[in-house]
Protein backbone atom coordinates (compact mmCIF):
# COMPACT_ATOMS: atom_id res chain seq x y z
CA UNK A 1 0.00 0.00 0.00
CA UNK A 2 1.52 3.62 -0.82
CA UNK A 3 0.71 6.93 0.58
CA UNK A 4 1.25 8.24 -2.82
CA UNK A 5 1.27 6.77 -6.31
CA UNK A 6 3.63 9.62 -7.82
CA UNK A 7 6.97 8.16 -8.92
CA UNK A 8 8.86 10.79 -10.11
CA UNK A 9 8.27 14.50 -8.84
CA UNK A 10 5.07 16.03 -11.49
CA UNK A 11 6.35 18.90 -13.57
CA UNK A 12 5.51 22.44 -12.42
CA UNK A 13 1.57 22.68 -12.04
CA UNK A 14 0.18 19.08 -11.61
CA UNK A 15 -1.07 17.41 -8.65
CA UNK A 16 -0.87 20.93 -6.67
CA UNK A 17 -2.56 21.04 -3.50
CA UNK A 18 -5.13 22.98 -2.80
CA UNK A 19 -4.73 25.66 -0.33
CA UNK A 20 -7.25 26.27 2.58
CA UNK A 21 -7.11 29.05 4.22
CA UNK A 22 -9.74 29.48 7.30
CA UNK A 23 -11.69 31.11 8.32
CA UNK A 24 -12.35 33.10 6.62
CA UNK A 25 -12.66 30.30 3.62
CA UNK A 26 -10.69 32.56 0.29
CA UNK A 27 -10.96 30.42 -2.48
CA UNK A 28 -10.73 30.28 -6.38
CA UNK A 29 -12.38 33.25 -7.76
CA UNK A 30 -12.20 35.46 -4.44
CA UNK A 31 -8.47 36.43 -5.00
CA UNK A 32 -7.91 40.21 -4.67
CA UNK A 33 -4.95 42.33 -4.98
CA UNK A 34 -2.46 44.71 -2.90
CA UNK A 35 -1.78 48.32 -4.30
CA UNK A 36 1.74 49.49 -3.35
CA UNK A 37 2.80 52.94 -3.86
CA UNK A 38 6.79 52.95 -3.39
CA UNK A 39 7.86 56.33 -1.93
CA UNK A 40 11.29 56.61 -2.86
CA UNK A 41 9.88 56.58 -6.60
CA UNK A 42 6.32 57.19 -6.42
CA UNK A 43 5.76 53.60 -8.47
CA UNK A 44 2.60 52.12 -7.34
CA UNK A 45 2.46 48.64 -7.55
CA UNK A 46 -0.32 45.36 -7.86
CA UNK A 47 0.62 42.45 -5.61
CA UNK A 48 -2.09 39.48 -6.11
CA UNK A 49 -3.22 37.95 -3.07
CA UNK A 50 -3.96 34.89 -3.32
CA UNK A 51 -5.56 32.45 0.05
CA UNK A 52 -4.60 35.13 2.05
CA UNK A 53 -1.18 35.74 1.47
CA UNK A 54 1.34 37.78 -1.47
CA UNK A 55 4.31 35.59 -2.90
CA UNK A 56 7.19 37.40 -1.72
CA UNK A 57 8.80 37.12 -4.97
CA UNK A 58 6.40 39.78 -6.14
CA UNK A 59 8.33 42.51 -3.46
CA UNK A 60 11.31 41.83 -5.65
CA UNK A 61 9.77 43.88 -8.61
CA UNK A 62 9.82 46.32 -5.92
CA UNK A 63 13.03 48.34 -7.28
CA UNK A 64 14.07 51.98 -6.30
CA UNK A 65 16.50 51.72 -9.42
CA UNK A 66 17.86 49.42 -12.44
CA UNK A 67 20.99 48.60 -9.75
CA UNK A 68 18.63 47.49 -6.94
CA UNK A 69 18.48 43.86 -6.04
CA UNK A 70 14.69 44.47 -5.08
CA UNK A 71 12.80 44.49 -1.96
CA UNK A 72 12.79 41.17 0.29
CA UNK A 73 11.13 40.73 3.22
CA UNK A 74 12.57 40.20 6.56
CA UNK A 75 11.66 37.87 8.70
CA UNK A 76 13.78 36.23 11.67
CA UNK A 77 12.20 33.50 13.20
CA UNK A 78 9.66 33.17 10.16
CA UNK A 79 6.93 34.98 12.29
CA UNK A 80 5.34 35.95 8.96
CA UNK A 81 6.26 33.65 6.18
CA UNK A 82 4.36 30.63 5.16
CA UNK A 83 7.27 28.11 3.27
CA UNK A 84 4.73 25.51 1.92
CA UNK A 85 0.56 25.04 1.29
CA UNK A 86 -0.21 22.00 3.23
CA UNK A 87 -2.97 19.87 3.66
CA UNK A 88 -1.69 17.85 7.22
CA UNK A 89 -2.86 19.84 10.33
CA UNK A 90 -4.61 22.81 10.64
CA UNK A 91 -4.04 25.57 13.72
CA UNK A 92 -6.09 28.36 14.30
CA UNK A 93 -3.70 29.53 17.54
CA UNK A 94 -5.86 32.37 18.69
CA UNK A 95 -9.50 30.20 18.88
CA UNK A 96 -6.60 26.92 20.18
CA UNK A 97 -8.15 25.18 17.03
CA UNK A 98 -6.02 21.92 16.19
CA UNK A 99 -6.89 19.18 13.49
CA UNK A 100 -5.31 16.89 11.74
CA UNK A 101 -6.78 16.20 8.29
CA UNK A 102 -9.97 18.21 9.45
CA UNK A 103 -10.85 15.89 12.14
CA UNK A 104 -10.57 18.13 15.82
CA UNK A 105 -7.59 16.79 18.14
CA UNK A 106 -10.79 16.47 20.92
CA UNK A 107 -12.47 14.01 18.51
CA UNK A 108 -9.73 11.72 17.60
CA UNK A 109 -7.23 11.88 20.13
CA UNK A 110 -8.81 9.55 22.39
CA UNK A 111 -10.66 7.02 20.25
CA UNK A 112 -8.24 6.02 17.79
CA UNK A 113 -4.61 4.24 17.97
CA UNK A 114 -1.41 5.88 17.38
CA UNK A 115 -1.04 4.02 13.94
CA UNK A 116 -4.56 4.74 12.40
CA UNK A 117 -3.71 8.86 13.00
CA UNK A 118 -0.05 7.91 11.56
CA UNK A 119 -2.18 6.60 8.56
CA UNK A 120 -4.74 9.74 8.25
CA UNK A 121 -1.90 11.67 9.17
CA UNK A 122 0.27 10.13 5.72
CA UNK A 123 -2.39 9.48 3.48
CA UNK A 124 -5.33 11.84 4.68
CA UNK A 125 -8.14 9.62 5.51
CA UNK A 126 -8.33 7.24 8.18
CA UNK A 127 -7.74 3.41 6.70
CA UNK A 128 -10.26 1.28 6.19
CA UNK A 129 -10.21 -2.11 7.94
CA UNK A 130 -8.32 -4.04 5.42
CA UNK A 131 -6.08 -0.84 5.01
CA UNK A 132 -5.35 -0.23 8.89
CA UNK A 133 -4.43 -4.39 8.85
CA UNK A 134 -1.76 -3.90 6.59
CA UNK A 135 -0.65 -0.96 8.00
CA UNK A 136 -0.50 -2.45 11.35
CA UNK A 137 0.99 -5.84 9.90
CA UNK A 138 3.65 -3.64 7.85
CA UNK A 139 5.02 -1.66 11.49
CA UNK A 140 4.90 -4.32 13.58
CA UNK A 141 7.13 -6.19 10.96
CA UNK A 142 9.70 -3.58 10.50
CA UNK A 143 9.96 -2.86 14.43
CA UNK A 144 12.87 -5.37 14.77
CA UNK A 145 16.93 -3.36 14.12
CA UNK A 146 19.94 -4.46 12.33
CA UNK A 147 21.96 -6.67 14.70
CA UNK A 148 24.91 -4.06 13.87
CA UNK A 149 22.67 -1.11 15.15
CA UNK A 150 23.17 -2.65 19.17
CA UNK A 151 26.70 -2.48 18.60
CA UNK A 152 26.64 1.20 17.24
CA UNK A 153 23.87 1.82 20.16
CA UNK A 154 26.71 -0.53 22.78
CA UNK A 155 29.79 2.30 21.86
CA UNK A 156 28.09 5.24 23.43
CA UNK A 157 28.63 6.16 27.11
CA UNK A 158 26.52 4.71 29.55
CA UNK A 159 25.42 8.05 30.58
CA UNK A 160 24.87 9.23 26.99
CA UNK A 161 21.82 11.68 25.92
CA UNK A 162 18.96 9.72 24.38
CA UNK A 163 17.98 12.35 22.27
CA UNK A 164 21.65 12.14 20.76
CA UNK A 165 21.37 8.35 20.03
CA UNK A 166 18.00 8.20 18.41
CA UNK A 167 19.24 11.23 16.66
CA UNK A 168 22.64 9.38 15.47
CA UNK A 169 21.25 5.85 15.68
CA UNK A 170 18.27 7.27 13.23
CA UNK A 171 20.96 8.53 11.08
CA UNK A 172 22.76 5.69 10.60
CA UNK A 173 19.99 4.00 9.20
CA UNK A 174 20.56 5.89 6.34
CA UNK A 175 23.78 3.60 5.63
CA UNK A 176 22.02 0.40 6.33
CA UNK A 177 19.39 1.25 3.36
CA UNK A 178 21.02 2.98 1.20
CA UNK A 179 18.10 2.54 -1.61
CA UNK A 180 16.58 5.44 0.23
CA UNK A 181 18.60 8.03 -1.54
CA UNK A 182 15.64 7.12 -4.59
CA UNK A 183 13.19 9.80 -3.06
CA UNK A 184 11.04 9.68 -5.85
CA UNK A 185 10.44 5.96 -6.12
CA UNK A 186 6.59 5.81 -4.24
CA UNK A 187 7.53 2.28 -3.03
CA UNK A 188 10.70 3.11 -1.85
CA UNK A 189 9.49 6.14 0.03
CA UNK A 190 6.80 4.16 1.07
CA UNK A 191 9.14 1.45 2.73
CA UNK A 192 10.83 4.23 4.53
CA UNK A 193 8.59 5.71 6.29
CA UNK A 194 7.09 2.23 7.73
CA UNK A 195 10.84 1.79 8.69
CA UNK A 196 11.35 5.31 10.32
CA UNK A 197 8.05 4.67 11.71
CA UNK A 198 8.31 1.22 13.55
CA UNK A 199 12.11 1.44 14.34
CA UNK A 200 12.23 4.67 15.99
CA UNK A 201 10.82 3.36 19.36
CA UNK A 202 13.04 0.28 19.19
CA UNK A 203 16.03 2.64 18.84
CA UNK A 204 14.74 4.92 21.73
CA UNK A 205 13.69 1.82 23.90
CA UNK A 206 17.25 0.67 23.23
CA UNK A 207 18.85 3.76 24.05
CA UNK A 208 16.75 3.74 27.59
CA UNK A 209 18.24 0.44 28.08
CA UNK A 210 21.75 1.11 27.51
CA UNK A 211 21.86 3.66 30.15
CA UNK A 212 20.19 1.53 32.90
CA UNK A 213 22.50 -1.17 31.93
CA UNK A 214 20.12 -3.40 31.04
CA UNK A 215 19.94 -6.16 28.02
CA UNK A 216 18.24 -4.88 24.98
CA UNK A 217 14.34 -6.36 24.61
CA UNK A 218 13.47 -7.51 21.53
CA UNK A 219 10.20 -6.15 19.91
CA UNK A 220 6.66 -8.62 20.43
CA UNK A 221 4.88 -8.34 17.36
CA UNK A 222 1.54 -9.30 19.54
CA UNK A 223 1.69 -5.86 21.26
CA UNK A 224 0.63 -2.81 20.28
CA UNK A 225 2.90 -0.39 19.20
CA UNK A 226 2.40 1.42 22.63
CA UNK A 227 2.24 -1.79 24.55
CA UNK A 228 5.38 -3.23 22.71
CA UNK A 229 7.52 0.12 23.25
CA UNK A 230 5.99 -0.29 27.02
CA UNK A 231 7.83 -4.13 26.70
CA UNK A 232 11.16 -2.91 25.56
CA UNK A 233 11.51 -0.46 28.15
CA UNK A 234 10.08 -2.32 31.18
CA UNK A 235 10.46 -6.33 30.43
CA UNK A 236 12.72 -7.91 33.04
CA UNK A 237 12.82 -11.73 33.99
CA UNK A 238 9.06 -12.84 33.01
CA UNK A 239 8.32 -14.78 29.83
CA UNK A 240 5.53 -12.89 28.06
CA UNK A 241 5.39 -8.63 29.05
CA UNK A 242 1.70 -7.33 29.38
CA UNK A 243 1.42 -3.96 29.61
CA UNK A 244 -1.16 -1.91 32.15
CA UNK A 245 -3.73 -1.33 29.74
CA UNK A 246 -4.01 2.15 31.46
CA UNK A 247 -0.38 3.01 30.11
CA UNK A 248 -0.58 1.78 27.28
CA UNK A 249 -4.03 3.64 26.44
CA UNK A 250 -1.99 7.09 27.97
CA UNK A 251 0.59 6.21 26.12
CA UNK A 252 -0.86 6.05 22.88
CA UNK A 253 -3.53 9.38 23.54
CA UNK A 254 0.32 11.40 23.99
CA UNK A 255 1.57 9.94 20.40
CA UNK A 256 -1.61 10.58 18.73
CA UNK A 257 -1.28 14.71 20.51
CA UNK A 258 2.33 15.03 19.06
CA UNK A 259 1.68 13.38 15.60
CA UNK A 260 2.01 16.86 13.68
CA UNK A 261 1.60 20.20 14.37
CA UNK A 262 2.26 21.63 11.16
CA UNK A 263 5.44 23.96 10.75
CA UNK A 264 6.72 24.28 13.87
CA UNK A 265 11.03 24.64 14.44
CA UNK A 266 11.85 20.20 13.75
CA UNK A 267 8.98 20.01 10.64
CA UNK A 268 10.83 22.63 9.16
CA UNK A 269 14.09 20.97 9.60
CA UNK A 270 12.62 17.87 7.98
CA UNK A 271 11.43 20.11 4.97
CA UNK A 272 14.21 22.24 4.96
CA UNK A 273 16.91 19.66 4.80
CA UNK A 274 14.39 16.72 2.61
CA UNK A 275 14.35 19.90 -0.04
CA UNK A 276 17.76 18.95 -0.97
CA UNK A 277 16.91 15.76 -2.11
CA UNK A 278 18.80 13.66 0.66
CA UNK A 279 17.46 10.51 2.04
CA UNK A 280 14.40 10.29 4.97
CA UNK A 281 17.12 9.07 7.63
CA UNK A 282 19.43 12.10 7.49
CA UNK A 283 16.07 14.89 7.54
CA UNK A 284 14.71 12.73 10.33
CA UNK A 285 18.09 12.69 12.32
CA UNK A 286 18.07 16.70 11.55
CA UNK A 287 14.31 16.81 12.53
CA UNK A 288 15.07 15.18 16.15
CA UNK A 289 18.40 17.89 16.43
CA UNK A 290 15.76 20.18 16.30
CA UNK A 291 13.35 18.94 18.42
CA UNK A 292 16.17 18.51 20.69
CA UNK A 293 16.51 22.18 22.04
CA UNK A 294 14.96 23.60 25.17
CA UNK A 295 12.58 25.96 23.39
CA UNK A 296 11.30 22.71 21.27
CA UNK A 297 10.53 19.41 22.53
CA UNK A 298 13.27 19.90 25.15
CA UNK A 299 10.74 21.64 26.78
CA UNK A 300 9.17 19.00 28.69
CA UNK A 301 12.22 17.85 30.70
CA UNK A 302 12.47 21.79 31.76
CA UNK A 303 9.45 22.01 32.89
CA UNK A 304 9.97 18.90 35.30
CA UNK A 305 13.11 20.18 36.32
CA UNK A 306 11.64 23.87 36.99
CA UNK A 307 8.71 22.43 39.15
CA UNK A 308 11.08 20.28 41.52
CA UNK A 309 13.00 23.16 41.76
CA UNK A 310 10.09 24.61 42.80
CA UNK A 311 9.65 22.37 45.25
CA UNK A 312 6.23 23.74 46.62
CA UNK A 313 3.31 25.40 46.28
CA UNK A 314 4.57 28.53 48.47
CA UNK A 315 7.29 29.31 46.28
CA UNK A 316 5.32 29.59 43.16
CA UNK A 317 5.02 33.53 43.90
CA UNK A 318 8.65 33.93 44.24
CA UNK A 319 9.18 32.47 40.98
CA UNK A 320 7.10 33.52 39.19
CA UNK A 321 8.13 37.36 40.18
CA UNK A 322 11.61 35.68 38.93
CA UNK A 323 9.99 35.07 35.26
CA UNK A 324 8.81 38.50 35.55
CA UNK A 325 11.99 40.12 36.22
CA UNK A 326 12.95 38.58 32.63
CA UNK A 327 15.90 36.24 34.90
CA UNK A 328 13.89 32.84 33.36
CA UNK A 329 11.33 31.74 30.94
CA UNK A 330 8.25 29.94 32.60
CA UNK A 331 8.85 26.40 30.73
CA UNK A 332 5.79 24.89 29.10
CA UNK A 333 4.06 28.24 29.13
CA UNK A 334 3.71 29.86 25.92
CA UNK A 335 3.86 29.32 22.08
CA UNK A 336 4.13 31.02 18.81
CA UNK A 337 1.39 30.07 17.38
CA UNK A 338 -1.36 29.60 20.56
CA UNK A 339 -2.34 32.75 21.79
CA UNK A 340 -5.23 30.52 23.62
CA UNK A 341 -5.16 27.48 25.73
CA UNK A 342 -2.76 24.47 23.95
CA UNK A 343 -6.14 22.25 23.10
CA UNK A 344 -3.68 19.44 23.52
CA UNK A 345 -2.48 20.58 27.18
CA UNK A 346 -6.36 19.90 27.93
CA UNK A 347 -6.36 16.43 27.20
CA UNK A 348 -3.45 15.41 28.62
CA UNK A 349 -4.33 17.26 31.77
CA UNK A 350 -7.23 14.71 32.21
CA UNK A 351 -4.84 11.74 30.85
CA UNK A 352 -2.80 12.31 33.79
CA UNK A 353 -5.53 11.87 36.07
CA UNK A 354 -6.06 8.03 34.65
CA UNK A 355 -2.45 7.71 34.74
CA UNK A 356 -2.10 8.48 38.49
CA UNK A 357 -4.60 5.91 39.20
CA UNK A 358 -2.16 3.04 38.58
CA UNK A 359 1.22 5.00 39.20
CA UNK A 360 -0.10 7.12 42.39
CA UNK A 361 -0.26 11.14 42.28
CA UNK A 362 3.09 12.57 41.05
CA UNK A 363 3.19 15.39 43.23
CA UNK A 364 4.13 17.97 40.71
CA UNK A 365 1.21 17.92 39.46
CA UNK A 366 -0.33 19.87 42.51
CA UNK A 367 2.80 23.08 41.99
CA UNK A 368 1.65 22.50 38.16
CA UNK A 369 -1.76 23.38 38.60
CA UNK A 370 -1.22 26.12 41.17
CA UNK A 371 1.16 27.98 38.49
CA UNK A 372 -0.97 27.60 35.95
CA UNK A 373 -3.60 29.21 38.18
CA UNK A 374 -1.32 32.25 39.54
CA UNK A 375 -0.18 32.63 36.14
CA UNK A 376 -3.48 32.90 33.97
CA UNK A 377 -4.79 35.55 37.24
CA UNK A 378 -1.61 37.34 36.54
CA UNK A 379 -1.46 40.19 34.17
CA UNK A 380 2.18 39.13 32.53
CA UNK A 381 1.17 36.21 31.20
CA UNK A 382 -2.21 37.44 30.23
CA UNK A 383 -1.51 40.48 28.20
CA UNK A 384 1.02 38.57 26.80
CA UNK A 385 -1.33 35.62 25.88
CA UNK A 386 0.67 33.28 27.55
CA UNK A 387 -1.17 29.79 28.67
CA UNK A 388 0.19 25.87 28.59
CA UNK A 389 1.12 24.26 25.90
CA UNK A 390 1.94 20.32 25.17
CA UNK A 391 5.01 20.00 27.56
CA UNK A 392 3.39 21.81 30.88
CA UNK A 393 2.00 18.33 32.26
CA UNK A 394 3.30 15.71 29.47
CA UNK A 395 6.30 15.35 31.74
CA UNK A 396 4.71 14.94 34.93
CA UNK A 397 2.57 12.52 33.06
CA UNK A 398 5.96 10.70 32.10
CA UNK A 399 7.82 10.96 35.08
CA UNK A 400 4.93 9.59 36.64
CA UNK A 401 5.15 6.43 34.21
CA UNK A 402 9.28 6.45 35.57
CA UNK A 403 10.57 7.91 32.75
CA UNK A 404 13.73 10.11 33.34
CA UNK A 405 13.47 13.06 32.07
CA UNK A 406 15.71 12.83 29.43
CA UNK A 407 13.71 10.20 27.81
CA UNK A 408 10.75 12.80 27.69
CA UNK A 409 12.07 14.52 24.33
CA UNK A 410 12.44 10.96 22.90
CA UNK A 411 8.74 10.03 23.47
CA UNK A 412 7.94 13.38 21.34
CA UNK A 413 10.16 12.13 18.82
CA UNK A 414 8.37 8.90 18.45
CA UNK A 415 5.35 10.77 18.55
CA UNK A 416 5.96 13.21 15.70
CA UNK A 417 7.37 11.07 13.26
CA UNK A 418 4.52 9.86 11.03
CA UNK A 419 4.13 13.89 11.10
CA UNK A 420 8.06 14.69 10.37
CA UNK A 421 7.46 11.88 7.31
CA UNK A 422 3.74 13.19 6.49
CA UNK A 423 5.35 16.88 5.58
CA UNK A 424 8.33 15.51 4.21
CA UNK A 425 6.74 13.41 1.76
CA UNK A 426 3.92 16.52 1.05
CA UNK A 427 7.30 18.59 0.47
CA UNK A 428 8.91 16.51 -1.86
CA UNK A 429 5.36 16.16 -4.02
CA UNK A 430 4.53 19.86 -4.06
CA UNK A 431 5.57 21.41 -7.74
CA UNK A 432 5.93 24.54 -6.63
CA UNK A 433 8.87 23.74 -4.15
CA UNK A 434 12.23 24.46 -4.11
CA UNK A 435 15.36 23.72 -2.15
CA UNK A 436 15.11 25.85 0.56
CA UNK A 437 17.77 28.70 0.27
CA UNK A 438 16.79 31.95 2.35
CA UNK A 439 18.19 35.03 1.54
CA UNK A 440 20.50 37.85 3.72
CA UNK A 441 20.21 41.33 4.97
CA UNK A 442 24.49 41.97 4.59
CA UNK A 443 25.62 43.80 7.21
CA UNK A 444 29.25 43.46 7.13
CA UNK A 445 32.09 45.84 6.21
CA UNK A 446 32.07 47.26 2.22
CA UNK A 447 34.95 45.96 -0.03
CA UNK A 448 38.24 46.36 1.45
CA UNK A 449 41.58 44.98 0.69
CA UNK A 450 44.94 43.97 2.98
N1 LIG B 1 7.80 32.70 30.23
C1 LIG B 1 7.87 34.05 30.41
N2 LIG B 1 7.72 34.93 29.42
C2 LIG B 1 7.52 34.45 28.19
C3 LIG B 1 7.42 33.07 27.92
C4 LIG B 1 7.56 32.19 29.01
N3 LIG B 1 7.48 30.86 28.83
N4 LIG B 1 7.20 32.88 26.60
C5 LIG B 1 7.17 34.10 26.07
N5 LIG B 1 7.35 35.05 27.01
C6 LIG B 1 7.30 36.51 26.85
C7 LIG B 1 8.58 37.00 26.20
O1 LIG B 1 9.54 37.36 27.18
C8 LIG B 1 8.06 38.18 25.43
O2 LIG B 1 7.85 39.24 26.32
P1 LIG B 1 8.17 40.77 25.89
O3 LIG B 1 7.18 41.06 24.82
O4 LIG B 1 8.00 41.55 27.13
O5 LIG B 1 9.58 40.76 25.39
C9 LIG B 1 6.71 37.74 24.93
O6 LIG B 1 6.27 36.78 25.90
C10 LIG B 1 6.74 37.09 23.57
O7 LIG B 1 7.71 36.06 23.58
P2 LIG B 1 8.52 35.56 22.33
O8 LIG B 1 9.79 34.89 22.77
O9 LIG B 1 8.63 36.67 21.33
O10 LIG B 1 7.53 34.46 21.74
P3 LIG B 1 7.89 33.37 20.68
O11 LIG B 1 6.65 33.10 19.93
O12 LIG B 1 9.10 33.72 19.91
O13 LIG B 1 8.27 32.10 21.60
C11 LIG B 1 8.22 30.07 22.75
C12 LIG B 1 7.53 30.97 21.72
C13 LIG B 1 7.47 28.75 22.85
C14 LIG B 1 9.66 29.76 22.28
C15 LIG B 1 8.24 30.79 24.11
O14 LIG B 1 6.92 31.04 24.54
C16 LIG B 1 9.03 30.04 25.19
O15 LIG B 1 10.24 30.18 25.28
N6 LIG B 1 8.32 29.19 26.02
C17 LIG B 1 9.00 28.37 26.98
C18 LIG B 1 9.54 27.12 26.31
C19 LIG B 1 8.45 26.15 25.97
O16 LIG B 1 7.58 25.84 26.75
N7 LIG B 1 8.53 25.59 24.73
C20 LIG B 1 7.61 24.57 24.25
C21 LIG B 1 6.77 25.06 23.11
S1 LIG B 1 5.38 23.96 22.80
C22 LIG B 1 6.03 22.51 22.18
C23 LIG B 1 6.65 22.68 20.86
O17 LIG B 1 5.95 22.83 19.86
O18 LIG B 1 7.88 22.64 20.82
Amino acid sequence: MGAADVVTKPASGDGRMKAVTEPPQIGPGTNDTLSVTDNRTGTTYEIPIENGAVHATELRKIRSGPEDFGLVSYDPGFLNTAACRSAITYIDGDKGILRYRGYPIEEIAEKKTFLEIAYLVLNGEFPTRSQADAWVFEITHHTFLHENIKKFIDGFQHDAHPMGILLSTIGALSTFYPEAKKIFDADIRQKQIVRLIAKTPTIAAFAFRHAAGLPYVYPDNDLSYPGNFLNMLWKTTELKYTPDPALERALNVLFVLHADHEQNCSTSTMRVVGSSQTDPYSAAAAAVGALYGPLHGGANEQVVRMLQEIGSVKNIPEHIKRVKAGEFRLMGFGHRVYRNYDPRARIIKRVAEEVFSVTGRNPLIDIAIELEKIALDDDYFVSRKLYPNVDFYSGIIYQAMRFPVEMFPVLFAIGRMPGWLAQWQEGLLDAEQKIARPLQIYVGPKERHV
